[in-house]
Formats: C-alpha cells, sequence, structure tokens
C-alpha cells in the first residue's frame, strides 16, 4: 500500500441555488446528525466553509459507505447566498470548487439563481450533482428520519410517489433544457457525462446519506489525482470576503485549496489596482462555541495547510477584493509570485 493521506486534500465542495431553496439548511443537517451521532468534535466550522471528515460522512450515510473505499479524507463545503446581489461570492465559489451540489427546491423548480448557478458552473466546467430538495413537503409525505431515499420511497403512497415523481421529472427536463443530460442519480452511470439528481429534505434528512455518498464516491472516482499536492508547500488560495474585523483591522477570508500558510509569511494578494505584498499579522479561525470568551470570536493559529478556510490579518489589505488569489511567497522570488497574481486577475 503506497498511499499518502497526507498528500491527498479535502475537495471542495459548492452548495449553490436559488434563495431559500435551503443550501444552509442542508449544511445544518449534515452538521446535525453528526452531533446526534455523537461526534460533533470532529465536524469543523472553517472560515466560510465547513468540513466534513470522511469517518463522519460513513457513519451518516450508514452502509451506503465503507470508508476503506475511500482514501480522501473528506468533503469541505463551502455555502453560498442564493440572494441576488451576492453573484461575486457565488461565482467565486462556484468557480473555486472542485465540485458542487445545486440546491432545488422540488416544488419551486428552477428559478433565476438556479439559471445562473447553471452557468456559473458551466463556464468554470465544475461537475455537480443536483439535490432535489424539501421532499418532505410533498403533499401526504410519509417522513423517515434521516432514512436513505430507496428505503423512505418504498413506505410511500403511489400517489406521493406519483408526485414526487413529477416533480423530479420536471428537474431533469429543465436540466435537459439547459444542455446538461440528467437523471435520478441511481441510474447514473457516469457522473461525469450526467447530472445526478438526489431527492433530498434538508429538514428531515431523508436523502442525505445518498447525497454524501455520490458526492464522496464522485471525489473519490473522477477528482483522487487533482487532490494530490505538495501539503508543505507554499499555500494557494482564493479571497472569498473582505472584512473589517476589531482588534485585526481588514482581514480576508481565504479558501486554502494548495500548500500550507504559516503566521509569518509573506503573501501576494489580488488588489483593486495592484498585486499587495504583505507579512501575515495573524491567522484566525472561529472559536469553538463553549470556548466563546468577550475578548475574541476568533483563535489564532500558527499554520494551516489544503483545503480549509482561514481568515488571514495583515496589513495593506483594504484593496483586496473578493475572489482576488492569495499566494504565500516563502522562499520563492516575489516579482515570480506577483506576476502569477497578475496572471490570475
Ligand atoms: P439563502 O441562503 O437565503 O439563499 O437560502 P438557503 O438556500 O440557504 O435556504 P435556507 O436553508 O435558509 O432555507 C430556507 C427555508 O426553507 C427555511 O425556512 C428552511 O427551514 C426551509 N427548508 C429548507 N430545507 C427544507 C426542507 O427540506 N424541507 C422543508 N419543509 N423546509 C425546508
Ligand atoms: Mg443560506
Amino acid at each position: 500500500d503506497t498511499r499518502d493521506p497526507t498528500s491527498l486534500r479535502t475537495p471542495i465542495v459548492a452548495v449553490l441555488g436559488h434563495v431559500d431553496h435551503g443550501k444552509t439548511s442542508l449544511l445544518d443537517k449534515i452538521r446535525g446528525s453528526a452531533v446526534i451521532e455523537g461526534e460533533a468534535g470532529a465536524i469543523t466550522q472553517h472560515i466560510g466553509a465547513t468540513a466534513v471528515p470522511l469517518d463522519i460522512i460513513s457513519t451518516i450515510a450508514g452502509d451506503l459507505v465503507d470508508p476503506d473505499d475511500f482514501d480522501l479524507p473528506g468533503l469541505l463545503f463551502i455555502d453560498t447566498p442564493g440572494h441576488h446581489s451576492f453573484t461575486t461570492l457565488r461565482s467565486r465559489g462556484g468557480a473555486l470548487a472542485d465540485i458542487a451540489i445545486l440546491v432545488v427546491d422540488v416544488n419551486d423548480g428552477f428559478q433565476p439563481q438556479t439559471l445562473e448557478a447553471l452557468d456559473i458552473l458551466r463556464r468554470s466546467e465544475t461537475p455537480f450533482i443536483v439535490a432535489a430538495n424539501k421532499i418532505d413537503t410533498v403533499p401526504g409525505w410519509n417522513p423517515n428520519e434521516d432514512a436513505p431515499i430507496n428505503d423512505t420511497y418504498e413506505s410511500q403512497s403511489d400517489r406521493v410517489r406519483e408526485r414526487l415523481d413529477e416533480s423530479l421529472y420536471e428537474i431533469i427536463g429543465n436540466l435537459s433544457d439547459e444542455g446538461f443530460s440528467a437523471d435520478l442519480y441511481w441510474r447514473v452511470q457516469n457522473f461525469q457525462r450526467n447530472v445526478g439528481v438526489v431527492p433530498v429534505s434538508a429538514m428531515t434528512g431523508e436523502g442525505v446519506p445518498d447525497l454524501l455518498t455520490v458526492m464522496m464516491g464522485l471525489s473519490q472516482r473522477y477528482m483522487k489525482e487533482e487532490m494530490e499536492i505538495d501539503v508543505a508547500g507554499p499555500g494557494v488560495g482564493t479571497v472569498l470576503e473582505v472584512k473589517e474585523e476589531k482588534g485585526f483591522g481588514t482581514t480576508i477570508d481565504t479558501v486554502l485549496y494548495d500548500g500550507t500558510i504559516r503566521s509569518d509569511d509573506r503573501i501576494v494578494v489580488g488588489g483593486q489596482n495592484e498585486p499587495i505584498v504583505t507579512d501575515v499579522r495573524a491567522l484566525l479561525q472561529p472559536r469553538p462555541l463553549a470556548e466563546i470568551r468577550t475578548e475574541s470570536r476568533f483563535e489564532k493559529v500558527d499554520e494551516v495547510s489544503a483545503a480549509t478556510g482561514i481568515k488571514v490579518a495583515a496589513p495593506e489589505l483594504a484593496d483586496a477584493m473578493a475572489g482576488a488569489p492569495v499566494r504565500v511567497v516563502r522562499d520563492r522570488d516575489v516579482d515570480e509570485v506577483i506576476e502569477e497574481v497578475r496572471a490570475e486577475l
């Protein structure tokens, strides 16, 4: 066995979709299920992201996921707002992602931000699956808390199944209108060619085992090679948000997708006019809820490795832009790094 798990990073999963279709609820449900399983400590809330390790995925997915079949460490989810004014954030999240979940309300169907998200995924060539959410709202639905979709589907009346099927086929039709060949996920053989549709409920957890299984399988099967990184190398990431923080000045919420960033690193960040060269003052992570005291919501860390969300405090960040690249200089020639950042702007 020549596997070296330390060099395989966590795939980055963007959760996209129209406002109120249930993106945040779905992530809350995944977090909540882990709490019920008594393993909450293992799920970590990052800046702008949630890391779900493989053993938790496997616990939630039950028989559907055998951890021995996987060597990727888990999944890192990025939530994005559906509100129309957040296009940039959505598009950054979408482009940054290795893989995505497009959340569609089964009753509400395709809406403006659904189409916009599809466009982002198309342009960035990001593989994705569709979570057909809120199946529990189909009239007459018989809920089966946290059940795999096949089990709960079997326990519904014919009438309910027909109604759900109708909604699902409408979504499949909409995807086809947009040029994506799609089908219910259990009929999909090649997830690179066809979009799998997974019926779920963020409310009852039904279908969530399936969703996690498909995401994990898709990553392992098609993305493993791209996940092989030099973890110790100079970090590379993307700015999700530029934020003022009391006591720290301007900070950048960053998703690191390659290498390591340290609290004494020099970094180059894409700015509104020119790349910004600056020295990290602090790397900040949210403090676990139980530890929150008055002084700070954040705790300082010495270093973090990809894939992760991290808040970077440094001087001169006022002109930093959401979506801009962040690169660690370390022992490289700073001019070379500046050129790389400029090329990505
Ligand atoms: P934005 O971040 O504003 O774009 O919305 P969102 O996609 O994150 O939606 P959110 O998770 O905030 O859910 C919107 C509403 O739908 C909330 O009232 C949820 O409780 C409800 N909701 C989400 N998922 C489900 C579901 O599966 N079933 C039911 N019945 N309600 C749901
Ligand atoms: Mg939300």
